[in-house]
């Protein structure tokens, strides 16, 4: 099992995403799961911008590994995804502050000095591989729960359509059968959207976020 990616800075409690959608309570237990946010195999180099209840993120792959942490940057708020990589730094596209892996900042260009590279770091999130896929969790919390596929996920090709459109569907039959009651995670029966349904409700946007390959109906 891959080690979670190191996380320079938490959310803070009660951290709510700027005009989330979702109710405060219904947020802080859905970011406690884990999602499929890509596949695997087309993750470029080049940091592309991405949205997990309502967060946006920004993932990119760096030489030891893939890497995703929110999509601002700490100096002035701007898009981290607009950056580039260069060697094993993320760099800021706006003034040049250059991140570590971890999402500490290394260097600060010395126009914005007297600022120092402690003064700014990215909060990171785990990102774990698995059926073809990368998945993250915003409020990780011991080992990654990434629901099981009912067929043997090895059978799984994630560069191919009809493996794909398969696993979408065994994926979502998976968690239709999951039961939130386990884990802490109770279900309130007057709210007007189940948890479950709002998980895969967002499981259904990101998967379709993946492309075309994926966005076929099985
Ligand atoms: S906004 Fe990123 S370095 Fe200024």
């Amino acid at each position: 099992m891959e080690p979670p990616s190191p996380r320079a800075l938490p959310l803070p409690d009660g951290f709510l995403p700027p005009g989330c959608t979702f109710s405060g309570q219904d947020w802080a237990l859905l970011a406690r799961r884990w999602f499929p946010v890509a596949r695997a195999d087309v993750v470029p180099a080049k940091p592309r911008q991405l949205t997990l209840l309502d967060l946006r993120l920004a993932i990119y792959r760096m030489p030891d590994g893939i890497r995703i942490g929110r999509d601002v940057c700490p100096h002035r708020g701007l898009p981290l995804s607009a950056g580039r990589i260069e060697g094993d730094e993320l760099v800021c596209a706006f003034h040049g502050l250059r991140f570590g892996s971890d999402g500490q900042c290394r260097k600060v260009p010395e126009k914005l000095a007297p600022k120092t590279a402690e003064c700014f770091s990215v909060t990171m999130f785990p990102a774990v591989e698995r059926h073809g896929l990368i998945w993250t969790c915003l409020i990780p919390h011991g080992d990654p729960e990434i629901p099981e596929i009912s067929s043997a996920a090895g059978d799984f090709d994630a560069s191919d359509l009809a493996s794909i459109i398969k696993l979408r569907s065994d994926f979502l039959m998976s968690i239709e059968n999951f039961d939130f009651s386990i884990h802490g995670i109770t279900i309130d029966p007057n709210h007007h959207l189940s948890l479950r349904d709002l998980a895969l409700n967002e499981y259904q946007r990101l998967f379709e976020s993946m492309g075309p390959a994926v966005a076929t109906h099985a």
